[in-house]
């Protein structure tokens, strides 16, 4: 049991050092971790939200809402850039995930990290466990059009 534990923590190191969001260079020369294939699942997450419909242009006043939300509850882990704080940097969020997953990821975050691939991906990569910060549908949304904002979208 002990040498199986040791090879697991010597595994889950060697993806720790792979980085979480992929900024910083791999300690490890195998560089196995990195170039694994995106974990398949549904793109939409597990949780209620099935079909989120985005405006154009964004929404302000979300906007304006969803950056003071950021700068409350998210800003503690998560970087507006690529680069990887506790949480992934949230820069090309929109890009990688649908509107779907992220607001599932946010309102139900439990069951994403216990249920989702991609979420349960991160969670390797990260170590760390996102703690739901109980965010309400109409603050979900917000923070959700503060990341398209951050991605550039119009
Ligand atoms: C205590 C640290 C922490 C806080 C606070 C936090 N997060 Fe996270 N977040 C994480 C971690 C760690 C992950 C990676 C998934 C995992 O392992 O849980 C993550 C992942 C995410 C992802 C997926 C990112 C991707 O690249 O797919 C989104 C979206 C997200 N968080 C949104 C939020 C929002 C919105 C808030 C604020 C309301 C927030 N997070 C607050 C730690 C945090």
């Amino acid at each position: 049991m002990k040498f199986i534990s040791i090879i697991i923590l010597t595994l889950t190191g060697a993806v720790l050092f792979a980085g979480c969001g992929g900024s910083q260079p791999s300690a490890n020369s195998s560089g196995n971790a990195t170039m694994k294939e995106p974990a398949a699942g549904d793109p939409k997450g597990k949780g209620k939200y099935t079909e989120v419909i985005l405006t154009h242009p964004l929404n302000d006043s979300m906007v304006h809402d969803g950056s003071n939300t950021f700068n409350v509850k998210c800003a503690p882990c998560h970087k507006l850039s690529e680069e990887k704080l506790v949480g992934p940097g949230w820069k090309g969020v929109t890009d990688r995930r649908t509107p779907e997953w992220i607001m599932n990821f946010v309102t139900n975050t439990d069951e994403m990290i216990d249920k989702d691939p991609a979420a349960q991906e991160l969670l390797d990569k990260c170590m760390v466990r996102m703690p739901n910060q109980h965010l309400n549908d109409e603050a979900a949304r917000s923070v959700l059009e503060f990341m398209r904002s951050n991605d550039g979208k119009k």
